[in-house]
């Protein structure tokens, strides 16, 4: 069976893991491979930068520079370690953000160049892009209070991202709104406001006819 690349990209609480356990589920069911990975992390390597880039060390600020390049160094090593075997292997890939997200919250979010964003992560990925990009869209205030409710029933605390403020949040979102009217062939839009189930179902009729 030929592979297929689906990432999923969205702000904070939009529900992607959620989703990306429910499609993993359902393409099991009928037959597929399933691999499914996040970002950053996916890797030992990655899951320490995961950590770094969430929960800088020390009392300076992580730069936008040095976030944009951890960003892409776990990318590099997911891709080569992960996402290139499992696709040669013919699996479905299913990735909690990619590259997407590099451009949204580096680029839009702090500001960088985007056309520097995109050398990084050119030099990250090469030539494996995502087949189909499923954007979970939901408005900013539902994000914050989902990730408000989370907050209290896990006791977590904040990471760097959450400290970065509400205009932060704003552009990271028009941000992914450009890049889905940039590429309607690859994203999809999906109205994750709504429950679980429903989205469920969006989702699936994006991905069967990529089956
Ligand atoms: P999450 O996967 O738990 O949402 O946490 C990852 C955080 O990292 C999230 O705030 C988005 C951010 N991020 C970037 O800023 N750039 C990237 O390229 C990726 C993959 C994630």
């Amino acid at each position: 069976m030929s592979s297929l690349f689906i990432t999923f990209e969205g702000i904070e609480g939009c529900g992607k893991s959620t989703q990306i356990e429910r499609l993993a589920k359902r393409l099991a069911k009928a037959g597929r491979d399933v691999v499914t990975l996040r970002e950053p992390g996916g890797t030992p390597i990655g899951e320490t930068i995961r950590e770094v880039v969430k929960h800088p060390p020390g009392t300076e600020p992580i730069s936008p520079d040095t976030e944009l390049l951890l960003m892409n160094a776990s990318r590099a090593q997911l891709v080569q370690q992960a996402i290139r075997p499992a696709l040669a292997g013919g699996a479905v890939v299913l990735c909690d953000r990619f590259y997407d997200s590099s451009l949204a919250y580096q680029g839009y979010g702090r500001g960088l160049d985007l056309a520097k964003v995109q050398q990084a992560i050119d030099l990250a990925v090469g030539d494996t892009r995502p087949d189909l990009t499923l954007l979970l869209d939901i408005p900013l205030a539902v994000s914050q209070s989902r990730v408000g409710a989370r907050r209290q029933t896990t006791g977590e605390g904040q990471d760097q991202f959450d400290q970065s403020g509400d205009a932060f949040f704003e552009r990271v979102q028009a941000g992914f709104h450009a890049l889905a009217k940039g590429e309607p062939q690859r994203f999809r839009i999906i109205n994750a406001n709504q429950p679980p189930d429903p989205v469920s179902d969006e989702i699936w009729n994006a991905v069967k006819d990529h089956l």
